[in-house]
């Protein structure tokens, strides 16, 4: 959701604020605003759109920033809009007298508190909760208390998720962060601090990181930090060195993000799988799998739960894991599960799968199975991330960071940690012969090489968006963990081309998405030659009965799909462990070629956000 950065120390401010919005700008890009010193006086520009415009409003020479005592104080934000539209005065930061502020989240209670407020006389310029916070902070500074002790009192009268960044006029030495529920980062120097909603935005300054936890606030002066709880005790807090770089986060020489991602899977892949094979490759690492597996004894359910992208991972998932582990598995939406009863307990393990370890829904259905007793796997890409923090055992994905909004490289990682888990489980259970586990171990190794040929495709799949882009409807079929292939495929392509996209598992399409077929609506047909092969033949057949065009995505040689089919993206024959992560570069780059042509946002697709830190 929104982004936040801030800076105290001695350099000018008004680039490192920018710069650090431009690496945060994935997490909301409705409007945008910084605020600075200047001669004592606080000073903000916000706009309305992009933070090119943003920009705009910043070369005003009559706004720059001045030091106090030789240091200089900023803050900025990056919004996705939540309470009230995106517009120039609901963009952050808010002033409420000489308070300033910055927020992540969501105040459930924010419509009380403004009623108090007026009722003080205090005003309000936009339609946010957010200018509600600064109003309160405001309104104890003048009833006397001290910054940080204002600061303080807000946060505990709040109801909801927040992180914040404030500043005030009274005193322009200070900067004061608070984190509930939604993601802040310190980033830490010699003689300058930062802070941020994520470390993107400070990678180029600092890989010296201190994560707030809830509840927990950050004062920050000339030189020097410290995190306190919200009755102002202090907390020792150890700081963190992440190896991720500057260049990591650049698009290096592609168009967008999403390609320089989707071509980095093979590497993604690679390094998900390095220290996880033992060197005979006979079979896995995974200590602290085995030891939460001992924990667990009996294993009674998997429950796999994510939203998104790391929903379709979970569902494949949940195929290998029934399939090579022989364990029962339940798979659901976080948002569904969080509120749902789950019958969740102590001998069941909740495997949470996240990209940013960052969304809302997900942090809370690990907290809710935590709560039943339950043990938490976390599947997740970002280090020291709310998920991985919170989990009783994180498997990583080395996908690096992924920036575009649509994720592709971290979905493909995140598919091969569930062929390794399923594979090793399967192998603790007893239940999946050594042999068996070393052909997989085999063909996972070999995934890599295979995927790099088949983005050499990216041609011949742009001819086909070149013919199809122009349509109004998708239609994505696939069975078996084909299914949740069609169903990522459908959501690429309605992310980020904002056209209507439906994956269907194929046995269901005479239930009704049959009805869509016609002359003007292409099928993308996922169709390797496994054990559903012949009954989704008979799906294609029933779709060119009634003038369907079919794009099929099938094994190399397969030359009766070929006949049978308008297009086809050829994949080589694997096992079901590696044909989804196959099938998922074509859907991407057909979703991206397609957007490509239509000239959508691709990075940045409208009303999208990378992380979704609220409810
Ligand atoms: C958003 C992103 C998706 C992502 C989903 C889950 O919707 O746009 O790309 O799959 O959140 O995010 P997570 O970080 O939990 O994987």
């Amino acid at each position: 959701m929104c982004g936040i950065v801030g800076y105290i120390g001695k350099r000018n401010p008004k680039d490192i604020i920018y710069e650090g919005l431009k690496k945060l700008e994935y997490r909301g890009y409705d409007s945008a605003g910084i605020a600075l010193f200047q001669e004592g006086k606080i000073k903000i520009k916000r706009s309305q759109g992009k933070l090119s415009q943003l920009q705009k409003e910043m070369a005003d020479p009559h706004f720059f920033a001045t030091p106090h005592h030789e240091i200089f104080l900023a803050l900025g934000h990056t919004r996705w809009a939540t309470q009230g539209r995106p517009s120039e005065k609901n963009a952050h930061p808010h002033q409420a007298g000489s308070v300033v502020l910055v927020h992540n989240g969501i105040i459930e209670n924010f419509s009380s508190i403004k009623e108090t407020l007026l009722k003080k006389g205090h005003t309000f310029a936009s339609d946010t909760d957010s200018e509600v916070i600064a109003s309160l902070i405001n309104d104890h500074i003048r009833e006397g208390h001290d910054f940080e002790t204002s600061v303080q009192r807000a946060a505990q009268q709040l109801v909801g998720s927040f992180s914040v960044g404030v500043m005030f006029e009274g005193d322009p030495g200070t900067l004061i962060a608070v984190r509930n529920g939604t993601p802040l980062v310190l980033g830490v120097c010699e003689s300058e601090n930062f802070i941020a909603s994520d470390i993107a935005a400070l990678l180029s300054h600092t890989h010296r990181f201190v994560y707030l936890e809830d509840q927990e606030m950050a004062v920050l002066k000339k030189g020097q930090w410290v995190v306190k709880n919200l009755n102002g005790k202090p907390i020792s807090k150890a700081i963190k060195e992440i190896n991720w770089t500057q260049e990591m986060i650049e698009k290096g020489g592609f168009q967008h993000f999403m390609l320089k991602e989707i071509f980095e899977q093979p590497q993604a892949v690679i390094h998900t799988l390095q220290d996880r094979v033992r060197k005979d490759e006979q079979g896995l690492l995974f200590p602290e799998v085995s030891k939460l597996l001992k924990e667990l004894n009996p294993l009674g359910r998997i429950y796999l739960v994510a939203c998104g992208s790391a929903y379709y991972a979970s569902m494949v998932g949940k195929y290998l894991f029934e399939q090579f582990s022989h364990v029962p598995c339940e798979q659901d939406l976080a948002s569904e599960f969080r509120y749902r009863e789950p019958l969740i307990g102590k001998n069941d393990l909740l495997i949470v799968t996240s990209q940013s370890g960052e969304t809302a829904d997900t942090l809370a259905a690990l907290r809710e199975a935590k709560k039943r007793g339950a043990k938490v796997l976390a599947i997740c890409n970002v280090k020291e991330s709310s998920i991985d923090r919170e989990a009783d055992v994180t498997v990583y994905t080395y996908a690096g960071p992924e920036i575009g909004v649509a994720s592709t490289k971290a979905f493909t990682a995140q598919l091969t940690v569930f062929g390794l888990l399923a594979i090793h489980v399967g192998m603790v259970k007893g239940v999946l012969s050594e042999q068996a586990a070393f052909d997989f171990i085999q063909e996972l190794i070999r995934l890599p090489l295979a995927m790099e040929n088949l983005l050499k495709q990216d041609a011949y799949i742009k001819k086909i968006a070149q013919k199809f882009y122009r349509k109004k409807t998708f239609l994505y079929l696939g069975r078996g963990t084909n299914y949740p292939i069609a169903l990522e495929g459908a959501l690429k392509l309605k992310e980020i081309s904002y056209m209507n996209a439906e994956g269907y598992a194929a046995g269901e399409m005479k239930h009704g998405p049959i009805a869509l077929v016609d002359e003007d609506t292409p099928v993308i047909i996922l169709a390797p030659q496994d054990r559903h092969y012949e009954k989704v033949l008979s799906n294609l057949e029933e779709i060119k009965a009634r003038d369907g065009v079919v794009i099929a995505i099938g094994n190399e040689g397969d030359e009766r799909l070929k006949k049978l089919s308008d297009y086809m993206i050829e994949i080589p024959k694997r096992s079901e462990l590696c044909t989804p992560i196959l099938e998922a570069i074509p859907v991407q780059l057909i979703a991206y070629d397609i957007a490509l042509k239509k000239g959508t946002d691709i990075d940045q697709p409208r009303n999208l956000a990378k992380s979704v830190t609220v409810e």
